[in-house]
């Protein structure tokens, strides 16, 4: 059985006070048994975060890493300065990142190795635009992102990433995939996982992303492959937050 994750990508919000709060109140309303949760949380913010949830259930996570060890990379952020504020996960591939930033698809097969070789949790990001959804090419782009990642891993290595399917079009814009077109893609990427190897299909948490949020969540969650949320716009409030752990943890509501 994998356990659920409900990880919060807070993107860039917050401020020192807004953590503080946003942080308290997850700690204070989460429920008895909860799935693994997790807070990625902006660069400059990680010390105070780390601070924030020990000694709770709650991981830190980052946003980004640097796919090099160390030097003249102006603004990037090493796996081992994550390494040094406890960060359990980093996100990698995020659509904002490939869109923005021209993040290619070998940048994010390099940065997940770069995670894993520090013994950190990457939450690999795939998805496809609406122009790609509407011309059919859905399973090619997303099958063909994460080929991209599971040729640079080992199968070992494979079974030790977490996955986060985010349609492009469903990410901050209050539409979402339904549970059964998410459902299909999950189910495609774990054949794809299954091919790489049986352990990275049986072990991998396939996380949905995308305008995931308190009255959708349950039925999202209650999908055979989907084994989590990656959480924008609804983890940067507690109360929205909690629901969709509490859905994620069976907590009956
Ligand atoms: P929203 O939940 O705001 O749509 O963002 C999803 C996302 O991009 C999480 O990484």
């Amino acid at each position: 059985m994998r356990r659920k994750l409900v990880a919060g990508n807070w993107k860039m919000n917050g401020s020192l006070a807004a953590n503080a709060a946003l942080v308290a109140g997850i700690k204070q309303g989460l429920p008895a048994d909860a799935c693994d949760v997790a807070v990625c949380v902006p660069s400059p913010y990680l010390a105070q975060v780390q601070g924030e949830v020990a000694g709770s259930v709650v991981a830190l996570g980052a946003q980004d890493i640097s796919a090099h060890a160390s030097g003249a990379y102006t603004g990037e952020v090493s796996a081992a300065m994550l390494q040094e504020f406890s960060c359990h996960y980093v996100i990698v591939g995020h659509s904002e990142r490939r869109a923005y930033h021209g993040e290619s698809d070998a940048a994010v097969a390099a940065k997940t190795v770069a995670a894993l070789q520090a013994g950190l949790v990457p939450v690999v990001c795939i998805g496809e635009t609406l122009a790609q959804r509407e011309a059919g090419q859905t399973k090619e782009i997303v099958g063909g992102q994460l080929d991209v990642v599971l040729d640079a891993l080992s199968g070992e290595d494979a079974a030790r990433i977490v996955l986060a399917y985010e349609p492009v079009w469903a990410i901050g814009t209050g539409k979402t995939a339904t549970p059964e077109m998410a459902q299909e893609v999950h189910a495609m990427l774990r054949a794809r996982l299954g091919a790489k190897s049986a352990e990275a299909a049986a072990k991998v948490r396939i996380l949905y992303g995308g305008s995931m949020k308190p009255d959708n969540a349950a039925q999202l969650l209650a999908m055979e492959d989907i084994d989590g949320g990656l959480i924008g716009g609804a983890a940067l409030k507690a109360t929205d937050f909690l629901v969709i752990v509490e859905a994620a943890s069976g907590v009956v509501l």
